[in-house]
């Protein structure tokens, strides 16, 4: 994903510092090179060796330090760069940088940099709230840095509040988008995303757990990348991604009349929604009165299943389904790739610590007709929807590849 890329990671002095550390590994597994820069108070935190362990280059510390201006020198690290990261990045070293104050090793390398800047700051709560502060960080965003905000949570300082280190995932997922290539563009994307609702009465429903959060990280992922997409939502807490189609439906039923609709201009479906197969026979419009009886049973009858129907549309379209599976992952997964004319399926296992439904990270394999698979780590949903479409492109390139023959 990275590969070729240099990034300079600059760590100032807190508590996240042991963060950054995962930060870097996730940049260096990407394939990027990374070369580290520490502060005096960073030092204090992590030794600069777990950074030069993990990087393979040797950790930046000083500006005035012969070997180190020899080997690399802070104008050429400041030029090689194609992503600056400030992570931790103290209340003093957004202060340095909003008002041109260059001390030390890191500061002079900003100060020199021509390369997008991306700055992850973490504090006490109160130091975030600070108006002097706050006047600092605008100072950046207007010059165009990019500014990751802080989590609300329990801080290391004892304090509740905004000031928290992003989980290092988040951060990089913000990294891939920095260098993410426009390579969806002229894709028009179906993403179905959340639960149906199949009601029993003004009152009652059948759903399921899904919060919407993979469909929509796949929406978002997928617009950042160029395409057109109409996200094709149940009901979800979730805000929109800005730039979609939006088209919210409630049921099963709602939800094939949407993307059947919306079929004709797609150039690729993806299918994330977790949809219910069965709903009640009879919907009550009035609200069931509870009698004596101990049992209340409610008839249920199937639902269209809309990835089978798309599966026999499909034509010339990319056709992705997820499979939602308690037991035999694989062979599960590949029944529904097969029987659904799929291209390729997103295996998760939901019984598995951080994947499938509610939680903001995902654990899945992909399966295709004619590749091996890929299986993934746990992997926050925003850096699974990345792998998924890298899987898309790839998809569109082969094919492309295969009509002209090369
Ligand atoms: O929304 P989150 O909280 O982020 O959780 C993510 C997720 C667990 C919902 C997601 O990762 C996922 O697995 N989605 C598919 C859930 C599901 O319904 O799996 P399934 O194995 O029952 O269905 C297989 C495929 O057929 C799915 O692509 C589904 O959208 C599709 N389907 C199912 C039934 C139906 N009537 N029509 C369909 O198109």
């Amino acid at each position: 994903m990275l590969e070729g890329k240099q990034i300079v990671l600059g760590v100032t002095g807190g508590i996240a510092v042991y963060k950054a550390v995962e930060l870097l590994r996730l940049c260096v597994k990407a394939g990027a090179e990374v070369h580290v820069v520490m502060t005096e108070h960073a030092r204090e935190f992590v030794t600069p060796l777990t950074f030069q362990t993990l990087s393979g280059n040797p950790v930046q510390t000083d500006l005035f330090n012969l070997y180190q201006e020899k080997e690399i020198g802070h104008i050429s690290l400041a030029e090689r760069a194609d992503l600056f990261i400030v992570a931790p990045a103290t209340a003093n070293i957004i202060g340095k940088v909003a008002c041109g104050i260059a001390d030390d090793l890191l500061s002079t390398t900003l100060m020199a940099t021509r390369a997008p800047s991306l700055f992850v700051p973490a504090m006490n709560v109160n130091m975030w709230e600070n108006s002097v502060f706050q006047t600092n960080l605008k100072k950046l965003e207007e010059r165009g840095c990019l500014v990751m905000e802080p989590e609300t949570g329990a801080l290391a300082c004892g304090y509740v509040g905004k000031g928290k280190f992003p989980d290092p995932e988040k951060i990089f997922a913000n990294v891939l988008k920095v260098f993410q290539a426009r390579d969806l563009e002229g894709e028009r994307i179906i993403v179905t995303a959340g639960p149906t609702v199949e009601k029993i009465d003004p009152v009652r429903y059948l759903s399921n757990f899904s919060s919407g959060k993979m469909g929509y990280a796949i929406a978002a992922a997928a617009l950042e990348r160029g395409a057109e997409v109409v996200l094709v939502s149940g009901p979800t807490a979730l805000k929109r991604p800005q730039g979609a189609k939006f088209r919210p439906v409630t049921s099963a039923k709602e939800m094939f009349e949407v993307v059947l609709e919306q079929l004709p201009e797609a150039t690729v479906v993806i299918k994330a929604a977790a949809v219910a197969d069965f709903r009640p026979v009879i919907f009550h419009d009035r609200k069931l009165k509870k009698g004596d009886e101990e049992k209340w049973v409610v008839e249920l009858e199937r639902t269209p299943d809309i990835l089978a129907a798309l599966g026999k549309a499909k034509d010339h379209r990319i056709l992705v389904g997820f499979a939602a599976e308690t037991e035999n992952l694989v062979e599960n997964a590949r029944r529904k790739l097969a029987n659904k004319n799929l291209d390729m399926v997103v295996a998760n296992d939901v019984t598995q610590p951080g994947a499938g439904f509610g939680g903001d990270t995902n654990l899945v394999t992909f399966l295709f007709p004619d590749r091996a698979p890929v299986a993934l780590p746990c992997l926050s949903k925003e850096v699974v929807a990345h792998r998924l479409l890298d899987q898309i492109v790839d998809i569109r390139r082969s094919r492309e590849k295969g009509a002209s023959g090369c």
